[in-house]
């Protein structure tokens, strides 16, 4: 497609709360080992938000950084968008309560869910009201305090999850790059083997499912492991396939910071060499939404990613969702 004005990453930032959980730590409250969770999955450590922050402090942070980092104000934002799995309450929108914390007072804001997913959905949406004149910059924001909705009684999913929040700012230019493509997907076929069953309007909380701890995410490991794999490679080839461009062009690989072992075996499926792949989720584990924009400040905080290379984020959540997206990287490095 040819564009008119193109979608540019012109800010980013992250927020990770102070407290760190272990994998020894862990071992105190669940039948598990550092060596299990090391060799399974490549967590070593998480972080785990205070009980007085919801995902909007962590959220209004990060979009600070991002604004900095953008050299833009609040109040020239036309919109902000908020990919969550645990917004701060049912409403008002988490993305409501971040505009009123920015002061962000000429955008309008909601919050999409789609679980891992979500920044990519929340990503394609912010760079389409770009590109279409709607807006001049869009504040996209990932966040997840994932440890409020998951059970440290089972030792299959409390050794994933951490919390955290990334947040990028979209501009428009008449200058081409940016975000070059997105390929999104769902399946809602498969939304039982990654769900949080309760809280919702199908099954309010009560007194006997919250005893059944039917709050916290419920999940079948290896089923999830092995739809992750194929959606996330798959949205690859596809954008790769309409963009025109050839997987030994991607600068960098930062695909949603699940599992170690998810990682390598996409990378070698697509190809990409294990030095082109980012990782972080040695130190944060899975923080859902928030994983792809915190490992991407990261890599651009340390000089991995420079001006000019092709980024491919590649992300897959409950639902089942899935995306990729492709962008070349305009961001000066950080003096
Ligand atoms: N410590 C020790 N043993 C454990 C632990 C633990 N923390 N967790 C599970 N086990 C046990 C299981 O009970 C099972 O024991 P059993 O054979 O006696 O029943 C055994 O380990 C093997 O379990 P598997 O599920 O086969 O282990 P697997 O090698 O598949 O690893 C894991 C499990 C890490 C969960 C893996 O399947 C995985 O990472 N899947 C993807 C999960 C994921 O990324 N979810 C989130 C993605 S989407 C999103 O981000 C919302």
């Amino acid at each position: 497609m040819n564009k008119t004005i193109s979608a540019f990453i012109s800010g980013i930032g992250s927020e990770v709360p102070a407290t760190v959980i272990t994998n020894e730590d862990l071992a105190q409250l669940v039948d598990t080992s550092d060596e299990w969770i090391r060799s399974r999955t490549g967590i070593q450590a998480r972080r785990q938000a205070s009980p007085e922050l919801a995902a909007s402090d962590l959220a209004t942070i990060a979009g600070q950084r991002a604004l900095e980092t953008a050299g833009i104000n609040a109040d020239e934002l036309g919109a902000i968008i908020v990919a969550t799995s645990t917004p701060d309450m049912v409403f008002p929108s988490t993305g409501c309560v971040i505009q009123k914390n920015l002061q962000a007072t000429n955008a309008f804001a909601y919050d999409l869910s789609d679980a891992c997913s979500g920044f990519l959905f929340a990503l394609s949406n912010g760079s389409q009201y770009v590109e279409s004149g709607m807006c001049q910059h869009v504040l996209v924001i990932g966040v997840d305090l994932m440890t409020r909705i998951t059970d440290f009684q089972d030792r299959n999913t409390c050794v994933l999850f951490g919390d955290g929040a990334g947040a990028v700012v979209i501009s428009g230019s008449k200058e081409t790059g940016g975000v070059l493509g997105t390929q999104l997907g769902t399946d809602g076929r498969f939304g039982e083997i990654l769900q949080v069953p309760a809280g919702g309007s199908r099954m309010p909380l009560t007194e006997e499912n919250f005893s059944e701890r039917k709050q916290f995410i419920h999940m079948n490991g290896s089923e999830v492991f092995k739809l992750a794999v194929r959606s996330m490679e798959q949205a690859a080839l596809q954008l790769l396939d309409h963009t025109g461009v050839s997987l030994k062009d991607i600068d960098w690989l930062v695909p949603h910071q699940a599992n170690k072992r998810i990682i390598e075996t996409l990378g070698k499926r697509l190809q990409i060499p294990g030095e082109r792949v980012f990782m972080n989720l040695q130190h944060y584990g899975n923080m859902s939404a928030a994983s792809i924009p915190v490992a991407l400040d990261e890599a651009w905080r340390k000089g991995l990613i420079l001006p000019d290379q092709l980024i491919l984020m590649l992300a897959f959540g409950g639902g089942l969702t899935w995306g990729a997206s492709l962008a070349k990287w305009s961001l000066p490095p950080q003096s």
